[in-house]
């Protein structure tokens, strides 16, 4: 065999991994961004990255691209290990050519997305690009087409997660928004439609690229990114932490682990649950005591913090948590946390996740607003998430359920498998003051003393309707709990509830993806 050719192989690769050559490698790293390469090293086991596509080039001409090379087309694309399980990824190279977008770049990606959907596998898109290449034009945009298209194609049958680690800008980022997670780094990230530049043109607003698009935007405002953090290898480390709870695909279980111990004591719940009904409280310190200990990973926790959705174990087991956050606007739904609630109901439902579900909300949001906004429109959502899901689902009303807001969160008339509440769970039409002034206004109105007759028909509602009997003794509700045994019934819930996932024909016919907020 001729050596010469093996080692010009060896020059070759070696030069493609340079990508832009060094001096931009040394400015990637002084703005704190790993390079492609290294961030691919970060998400997979180590060696086990293959990379395929590696010598693709550009094939455009024009506007200073005759003669010129493009390493590896600026992305980087392969397959590798996650804690031993098969993932694809692609990695743009803002080295070369600011990561920018053309023909081959997006068929380099098109291919192990059709890679990943073929083999049941999860994909991760790095995202560090200028977007579409200008110079190649239609095909750029052609590209991302095929991309988007994918993107769909794939949606609730292999997870998506999309890391956004440097500009993700124009139509570049429905790619990411077509997917199921969207991780941020916070300083270099930031994604929009519409640049500052443009808004000033157009709109004569003054406003910098990161108060714009950047992590803090997304995570807090529009609800884009589900996770933000501070460096790259902080997401990477809970990204492959996170793979770990999926199921490579919709046709498989979640992996399943030994169960740990929840990390603080169950019967701190009882005190936890403030007597006064109105008074608020951290429902992650309920999650924490049923969930195995460190386990919680809460999705979207800076967005419409009145409801809290994530992901944990229960006994070794993957589960879905959603539950309302008395913390914040008494826990009410509302808008947002209505398109966060159903978003991740359909995740759960389309990866085979079993749904817990803690109640505690007076209701949805009341306001001009909210009823313009669409509050009807996206509260549907909720409704239609947990109607259609059919993975496990159980429910525990701690304290509020009221009206159509305890329909919606997962009640059995809406499909619960099993639904539990705890002693301090008032279930009815509307809370005892707005039930008392509706009910007996008149009777308050003419009293001599119209607080006092308020009180007691307060009082008197109070008893009757705002406990958890009355909807037990119709069957709505399958028991009321100890608190404190919350995790034992709601792990032996989904223990009887194992059969319950439909069988694989049935599963590779039916899609659930995530559709966009
Ligand atoms: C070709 C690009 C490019 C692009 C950057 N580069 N974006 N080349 N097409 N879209 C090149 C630059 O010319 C430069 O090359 C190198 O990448 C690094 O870019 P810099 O500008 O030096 O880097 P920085 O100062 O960090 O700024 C990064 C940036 C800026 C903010 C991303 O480059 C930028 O604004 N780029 C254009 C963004 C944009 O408008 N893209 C099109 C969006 S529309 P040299 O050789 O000089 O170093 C779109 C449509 C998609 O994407 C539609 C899908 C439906």
């Amino acid at each position: 065999m001729d050596r010469k050719r093996i080692e010009a192989l060896h020059r070759r690769r070696e030069a493609v991994s340079l990508g832009g050559g060094t001096e931009r490698i040394e400015r990637q790293h002084a703005q704190g961004k790993f390079t492609a390469r290294e961030r691919m090293g970060m998400l997979f086991d180590e060696g086990t990255f293959q990379e395929i596509g590696t010598f693709v080039d550009t094939r455009a001409q024009d506007f200073g691209l005759a003669g010129r090379e493009v390493p590896a087309d600026a992305v980087v694309t392969g397959y590798g290990r996650v804690d031993g399980r098969l993932v694809y990824a692609f990695s743009q190279d803002f080295t070369t050519m600011g990561g920018s977008l053309g023909e081959m770049h997006a068929q380099k990606i098109c291919r192990v997305m059709d890679l990943a959907l073929q083999n049941g596998c999860p994909f991760v898109g790095i995202n560090d690009s200028g977007g579409a290449r200008i110079q190649e034009g239609v095909d750029a945009l052609n590209g991302y087409g095929e991309i988007f298209r994918r993107n769909t194609k794939a949606s609730g049958i292999i997870p998506q997660i999309s890391v956004i680690a440097g500009p993700c800008a124009g139509g570049a980022s429905y790619s990411p928004a077509l997917t199921d997670l969207v991780m941020m780094v916070d300083g270099s990230a930031r994604m929009f439609i519409t640049g500052p530049q443009v808004i000033k043109a157009v709109t004569g607003e003054e406003v910098d690229d990161q108060f714009l698009g950047g992590a803090t935007a997304h995570a807090r405002k529009s609800g884009v990114a589900h996770m933000t953090y501070a460096d790259e290898p902080s997401l990477f480390g809970e990204l492959r932490w996170m793979l770990g709870l999926l199921p490579s695909n919709n046709r498989e279980r979640t992996p399943r682990v030994d169960g740990i111990a929840p990390a603080a004591d169950a019967t701190e719940l009882v005190d936890i649950m403030p007597e006064l009904p109105n008074k608020g409280y951290n429902v992650e310190e309920v999650i924490e005591r049923i969930v195995d200990a460190g386990s919680f990973l809460q999705i979207h926790p800076e967005f419409a913090s009145n409801a809290v959705v994530g992901l944990g174990r229960l006994d070794g087991r993957t589960i879905g948590i959603v539950a309302n956050q008395p913390r914040f606007l008494a826990g009410c739904l509302d808008i947002d946390s209505s398109d966060k609630i159903a978003r991740h109901v359909r995740f759960c439902d389309a990866f085979n996740i079993p749904v817990v579900t803690l109640v505690d909300t007076p209701g949805y949001l009341p306001g001009i607003g909210q009823e313009h906004g669409g509050i009807i429109r996206h509260g549907a959502k909720v409704l239609y998430a947990y109607a259609e899901a059919d993975v496990p689902k159980v429910s525990v009303v701690l304290r509020k359920a009221y009206g159509g807001a305890y329909l919606a969160m997962c009640s059995r008339s809406l499909g619960a498998d099993i639904s539990f509440a705890w002693p301090t769970a008032e279930i009815a039409v509307m809370g005892p003051e707005g039930a008392c002034n509706i009910v007996f206004r008149r009777e308050i109105a003419e009293a001599d003393d119209p607080d006092i007759v308020r009180q007691e028909k307060i009082d008197e509602y109070r008893e009757k309707f705002a406990n958890p009997y009355v909807a037990a003794g119709r069957g709505f509700i399958d028991d009321v709990i100890d608190p404190v045994s919350t995790r034992e019934e709601v792990a032996s819930a989904l223990e009887s509830l194992e059969g319950k996932v439909p069988d694989v024909g049935e599963r590779t016919q039916r899609r659930h993806g995530n559709i966009p907020m």
